[in-house]
């Protein structure tokens, strides 16, 4: 789900607004923050995305300058800590969408149907799911292969507190289905009436599956299962080659030998020396 487009309208004008724009100093200031909360990288063309963003939340605490903002979230209490979970919410970017790239959910489908006989269990990690669109896709075409009868599970995580939320309701406006095959749609998803209308859920055969937890990729991973497939899409074009192999380092312990690895169409682990072997094209295996 694009948050972004829905929260927020065009970049603001000083003018309108009365805040003066966001100096150098101050833009250096929240590139360096997003970076050290987050591992985001972002360069000089990302200072509009930063002005634009946090705007709502100095209006909203009636200040006159993203000088006193970043004040606040320097201090040692409750609430600067709070803030700061909300400013990682913001200045991440949470695009995705059902069945995006899906030439990955066949690669899915057919990795399981090729290998079902000889599965005991299969456990799926979904390392930057953003609003739970990945995990529900990945859900739908593993339960329509496997059922019940093998013991699978996805874990879904994002370094984004407020998008996990959204993501563990499992509730999305009905437009964000177009996406979604008819066969699942009918399977998997539930229309809402009266007081849900316009929004559909996910069912509970899915839901129980999946468990949603806030996790930031830069830092110790706190998730005990080893995985056989883990999604790693779009969230390394945020990172810089540093970052990127600490992540990919900390995702790789957390795979089973022979697990599998994907990442997004544009990305690569080119460089990063991970020891993971490339089958194709955005896929990878832990030998
Ligand atoms: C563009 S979305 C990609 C969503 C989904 N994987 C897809 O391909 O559609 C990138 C997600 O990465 C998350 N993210 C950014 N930095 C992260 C970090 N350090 N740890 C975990 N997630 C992170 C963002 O919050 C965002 O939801």
């Amino acid at each position: 789900m694009n948050l972004q487009n829905t929260a927020f309208s065009d970049i603001p004008d000083p003018q309108i607004t009365g805040i003066p724009d966001i100096t150098d100093i101050e833009f250096e200031k929240f590139r360096k923050l997003i970076y050290e909360l987050a591992g985001v990288s972002m360069n000089d063309s990302k200072k509009s995305l930063i002005r634009g963003r946090l705007l709502r939340r100095i209006r909203y605490y009636g200040f006159k300058s993203y000088k006193e903002y970043y004040k606040l979230i320097q201090e040692p209490t409750a609430e600067a800590k709070e803030e700061l979970h909300i400013l990682v919410d913001l200045l991440t970017t949470h695009e995705t969408y059902f069945f995006r790239e899906p030439e990955h959910f066949k690669y899915l489908a057919e990795y399981l149907t090729l290998h079902k006989k000889d599965l005991r269990e299969f456990n799926v990690w979904i390392a930057a799911s953003s609003s739970g669109e990945e995990a529900y896709t990945a859900a739908m075409v593993i339960h329509d292969i496997l059922g019940d009868d093998i013991p699978w599970s996805i874990e879904a995580s994002d370094v984004s507190r407020g998008i996990i939320e959204i993501a563990a309701s499992g509730l999305y406006p009905l437009e964000r289905a177009d996406k979604i095959p008819e066969q699942y749609l009918k399977k998997y998803c539930r229309k809402g009436v009266k007081s849900m209308e316009g929004l559909f859920k996910i069912s509970n055969v899915l839901m129980n599956r999946i468990t949603f937890k806030q996790i930031n990729l830069i830092e110790e991973i706190p998730l005990r299962t080893n995985f056989d497939l883990v999604f790693l899409r779009n969230v390394m074009i945020y990172f810089n080659q540093e970052t990127k192999k600490t992540v990919v380092s900390h995702i790789a312990e957390r795979m089973k030998p022979g697990a599998i690895l994907i990442v997004g169409h544009s990305e690569s682990l080119n460089g990063l020396n991970t020891g993971l072997k490339w089958i194709k094209q955005s896929v990878y295996q832990k030998v």
